[in-house]
């Protein structure tokens, strides 16, 4: 249900989804505790952001001194441009402000920065942010943040969800430093897979229930068991959100701990392992593990593992093969007029042809049958191939 939350967001372009501060601190603190130098004297941009309503700027001007930024800039989208069904207001803050222009309040985006004391107060935080209207509305494509994008050393945000393959694409044609929010689905979109594979990006400190919600404005729906109110924010949860990032950490260099093939078929606490053989795909020299904690740590030969095996991928310890489908395996086998046969429907259906297959049917009892095979087959759920490095 709270993954519909993220999918229905997609679908309807409702970006609105706000990053909690203890999500960011969080995920923050992990790279300061493996470098703390890590922000030192960079320029720090966030993107899609807006101190009004984002706890980035706030969290990142608070800390600039502690971190020892150089710049920060924030830059936010002019609410016209959203095209959403929100109610528009005006902040004190922007009414207060001797910038504020109610003619093009809406229609501009804002930057905000933070290098120096302007308040001359002795220390740099939030009190010295100073603010100006965009040229344009603030989109993240548009010359002037691209400009800003080009100046900055590191991006962090949390992107509109329906812009998220654009947005990524972004930043990976300026070369910079990022760590930004996203769905779990991005790690099987191929141009994405690709940088993870060649271990040019690769996933934050946590995924799943570590982000733990999202704020969301009073017209959007409640919806999903762990919808909340939290201190008069309204929250949506989520089990299906990662922070994808190319800054280091220390949690992706801890080896997993796990056990020979023998003793997991004797102890695992899963009894699709326990007593049971690993099982080889139909179509691919590889074995399919279906869960991280039964990978054998003495299988030299390529392994299927869930997508979320991500999350514990310690590049020391594995090397990533290929995604488990068409764009990245070539299956040994091509299944000749493939039929699924799905609560008792049969129907002509290819998609067999460029995944990874296992013989049987599936836990529902649904199955593939082809001319050129007189057993069953079916596909386990989304599968990257991996190899235990030579020297691990
Ligand atoms: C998921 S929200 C996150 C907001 C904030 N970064 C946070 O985490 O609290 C994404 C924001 O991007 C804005 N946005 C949508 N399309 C945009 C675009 N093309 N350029 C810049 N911002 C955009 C949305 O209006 C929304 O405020």
């Amino acid at each position: 249900m709270a993954n519909d939350n993220l999918k229905k967001a997609k679908k309807a372009k409702n970006d609105e989804f706000y990053t909690q501060w203890a999500d960011i601190e969080k995920e923050i603190m992990a790279y300061i505790d493996y470098n703390p130098d890590v922000f030192r004297d960079k320029t720090v941009l966030l993107p899609c952001d807006d101190p009004e309503w984002s706890n980035f700027t706030k969290f990142f001007a608070q800390n600039f001194e502690a971190f020892g930024l150089k710049k920060l800039i924030s830059t936010s989208y002019a609410y016209e441009s959203k095209k959403i069904n929100i109610p528009y207001q005006t902040s004190l803050f922007e009414e207060q402000s001797p910038h504020f222009n109610p003619d093009i309040n809406k229609i501009k985006g804002k930057i905000f920065t933070l290098d120096h004391d302007t308040n001359q107060n002795g220390v740099i935080d939030i009190e010295d942010l100073e603010w100006r209207y965009l040229e344009g509305d603030g989109d993240f494509r548009s010359d002037e943040v691209k400009k800003l994008r080009d100046e900055a050393d590191i991006i962090i945000t949390n992107p509109p969800f329906s812009l998220f393959r654009e947005f990524l694409a972004w930043i990976v044609e300026a070369d910079k430093h990022f760590l930004i929010i996203g769905n779990i689905n991005c790690l099987t979109y191929k141009e994405i897979f690709k940088l993870i594979k060649e271990n040019s990006i690769w996933l934050g400190t946590g995924m799943g229930r570590w982000i733990s919600g999202f704020i969301v404005p009073e017209s959007y729906e409640l919806y999903g068991t762990e919808a909340r109110i939290e201190n008069g924010s309204r929250i949506v949860a989520t089990n299906n959100c990662l922070w994808l990032t190319n800054i280091d950490h220390g949690k992706r260099h801890q080896r997993l701990t796990l056990m020979s093939m023998a003793d997991n078929m004797k102890y695992s606490k899963h009894k699709e392992v326990k007593e049971q053989k690993y099982k080889k795909y139909d179509n691919y020299d590889a074995i399919e593990v279906p869960f991280t904690d039964s990978i054998p740590s003495d299988y030299d030969g390529i392994m299927g593992v869930p997508v979320t095996f991500l999350d514990k991928y310690c590049p020391e310890q594995f090397d990533i093969v290929a995604l488990g489908n068409l764009n990245g395996f070539t299956p040994n086998k091509l299944y000749i007029n493939p039929k699924s046969h799905i609560n008792g429907k049969e129907k002509n259906n290819e998609m067999i042809n460029s995944v990874l297959t296992l013989k049987g049917k599936d836990k529902k009892g649904n199955y593939y049958s082809a001319d050129n095979i007189d057993y069953y087959i079916y596909a386990p759920y989304a599968r990257i191939l991996i190899k235990k490095r030579g020297d691990s």
